[in-house]
């Protein structure tokens, strides 16, 4: 009998598509972050539809893509659903992290290292009211640094 190998890695991460490219039934989306990638011009998204459709994926994949590895870190701030959604994570994570600017474009080892940060908030639905309220006036006051 053969031995079953043990995995540590989730098939939903195993098989998630790393590139923008390889989602599936999403030509649309798929067009327009072809565009980003292209100019490194993004505008602000609002992903919705059913379980499992590609949008952590999407999300995720158009990040790695703009920053590559070095830059990933500094670049991108993801928050998903086992993170505290409450005013006090907007006022001290996102604040944070969008108050301090970044440099002008730059492509790096081959990405495009387009001049803002991208903000990833997955299940943006259960944030709280106050928490909302207060994403909008940072999103407002860094409007420069962010997306
Ligand atoms: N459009 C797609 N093309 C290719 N693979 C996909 C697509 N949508 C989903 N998948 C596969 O399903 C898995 C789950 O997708 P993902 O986490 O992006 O869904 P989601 O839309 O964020 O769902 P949820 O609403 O539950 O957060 C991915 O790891 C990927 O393997
Ligand atoms: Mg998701």
């Amino acid at each position: 009998m053969a031995p079953i190998i043990q995995s540590t890695q989730q098939w939903v991460e195993k098989y998630r598509p790393k590139q923008v490219k390889d989602v599936a039934h999403q030509e649309e989306v798929v067009r327009v972050l072809t565009n980003t990638l292209e100019t490194g011009s993004c505008p602000h998204m609002l992903f919705y539809g059913p379980p499992g459709t590609g949008k952590t994926t999407t999300a995720l994949a158009i990040a790695h893509q703009l920053f590559g590895p070095e830059l990933y870190k500094s670049r991108v701030l993801e928050l998903n659903a086992s993170d505290d959604r409450g005013i006090n994570v907007v006022r001290t994570k996102i604040k944070d992290f969008a108050a301090v600017a970044v440099g002008t474009n730059q492509r790096k080892n081959g990405y495009p290292c387009p001049p803002y940060k991208i903000i990833v908030l997955d299940e943006a639905d259960s944030m709280t009211e106050d928490a909302q309220a207060c994403f909008r006036e940072c999103a407002e006051a860094y409007n420069g640094n962010l997306l």
